[in-house]
């Protein structure tokens, strides 16, 4: 029984605390997309995690997390999150990455700044797109070049010297040297070594057994690079399409598929966003959810539930179920919107724009619903929700066509409608 789990909207749906329930029940957690860029923020046994690259499979002894081809890894914070994971649960996590995952060096950081993309796209300046322009260029370097010092550090030096030649005027780029950065690299790896291979037949012949094994994917639906919002979006696919060439499964079979999106809508970094709300609500939703960067710490830019968007991303991405997040975070509402339809020049548009230009000039179109004003309590059901509550899943649910099994209502794992605990 296969699950994966990934988020519909623009990142940042509560995907940590959804991956880190279920991971409870797997055999096997793999990661399949992104790198640091990502924020999955968890509670484990009473202690708050913000992590970046670690599977949320390592908070549970026994289980095995995967970091799989389609990441890029950034080789000191990976060690960093497993040495912290390990002190909390008491024992070293099993932690394999996939030996033809890409790296990020620090030189994809300087080039990042160099190009002004942090600026012009809002990203979250972790040197993403040129890691991943490198592995597409054949310049990159890969987990599995750890193995072999002399390799690394050829690859990192013919890498330099070309960034040397194309950036002359800058200090940082120039004050690098590649003996420095793979000794920096090595030893960062060292004890991820016995780690670093093949996870290929490793997951496939998990799938085989019939293993419990749950993929789960970073960033959102919405950031994918093929069908998010180009160009404001990140450099990896986000979708379960991701997953096969990620592994080198062709089409792995997933009985379930988890979506995970938040009972309103945040997006982090630049880019159109129709139902944003620039306004007292858009700034009560930031403070009552506490719409702040887990990577970056910036705040979130929020606005009501896209049902237009979200029914493209549930589409894309074939899901089988939808887990609502943060649904006590409308609790102080009289109203709550939802968009239910976009205007194009006075005409519906009929598709979900495949770009971010034509994403500006979308106009939404509201359904208006009764909001609770209550806590929600500790309900164990929809149906024990207040009723306007229930009945704001049950519209979600109606309009998608697609079942709401999972509610989440707080950050902790107990408050939250249909998980087993
Ligand atoms: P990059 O992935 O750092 O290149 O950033 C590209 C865009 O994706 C920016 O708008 C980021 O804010 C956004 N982004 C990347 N990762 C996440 C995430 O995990 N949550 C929310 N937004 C993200």
């Amino acid at each position: 029984m296969s699950t994966a789990v990934l988020g519909l909207q623009w990142g940042d749906e509560g995907k940590g605390k959804i991956t880190h329930l279920l991971a409870r029940e797997a055999d096997m957690v793999v990661r399949f997309n992104g790198g640091p860029n990502a924020g999955h923020t968890l509670i484990d046994r009473g202690v708050k995690f913000g992590t970046h690259l670690i599977p949320a499979g390592a908070f549970y002894p026994g289980v095995t997390s995967v970091l799989a081809a389609g990441m890029v890894v950034d080789i000191e914070l990976l060690s960093k999150e497993i040495r912290a994971v390990a002190d909390h649960i008491g024992e070293t996590p099993r932690v394999l990455l996939a030996e033809n995952a890409h790296l990020i060096l620090p030189y994809h950081r300087t080039l990042e700044e160099l190009e002004g993309s942090g600026a012009r796209f809002g990203t979250t300046r972790r040197g993403i797109a040129p890691a991943y322009r490198d592995k597409v260029a054949h310049v990159g370097v890969r987990a599995g070049d750890l193995l072999d010092p002399e390799t690394l550090r050829s690859r990192i030096a013919w890498r330099l010297d070309l960034l040397k030649r194309e950036w002359p005027a800058s200090e940082e780029m120039q004050a690098y040297s590649a003996g420095a950065l793979a000794e920096l690299l090595l030893a960062a790896g060292k004890e991820l070594r016995e780690g670093i291979c093949d996870v290929s037949p490793v997951v496939d012949e998990a799938l085989r057994k019939g293993k419990r094994v749950l993929f789960e994917g970073a960033q959102g639906t919405l950031l994918d690079v093929d069908f998010g919002t180009y160009p404001f979006v990140t450099s990896s696919t986000t979708t379960f399409g991701g997953i096969g060439p990620s592994l080198g499964i062709p089409l792995p079979s997933i009985d379930r598929r988890v979506g995970v999106a938040k009972a309103y809508l945040t997006r982090v970094g630049e880019g159109p966003f129709p139902t944003e709300l620039e306004n007292p609500v858009g700034a009560g939703l930031r403070e009552r959810g506490g719409e702040y960067g887990t990577t970056t710490g910036r705040p979130r830019r929020c606005g009501w539930l896209d049902l237009v968007a979200l029914r493209y991303a549930a589409t894309l991405n074939g899901i089988t179920e939808i887990a609502l997040t943060k649904l006590d975070v409308l609790n102080e509402l009289d109203e709550i919107r939802v968009c239910t339809e976009y205007r194009i020049g006075g005409r519906s548009a009929e598709r979900y724009p495949l770009s971010g230009e034509r994403l500006a000039r979308c106009e939404p179109v509201y359904e208006a619903v009764r909001g609770w004003r209550e806590a929600l309590g500790n309900p164990t059901s929809v149906e024990s929700l207040p009723k306007a509550a229930a009945n704001y899943v049950r519209l979600i649910e109606k309009k998608l066509e697609i079942r709401v099994g999972i509610v989440s209502y707080g950050p902790r794992p107990e408050e939250t409608i249909g998980t087993t605990l």
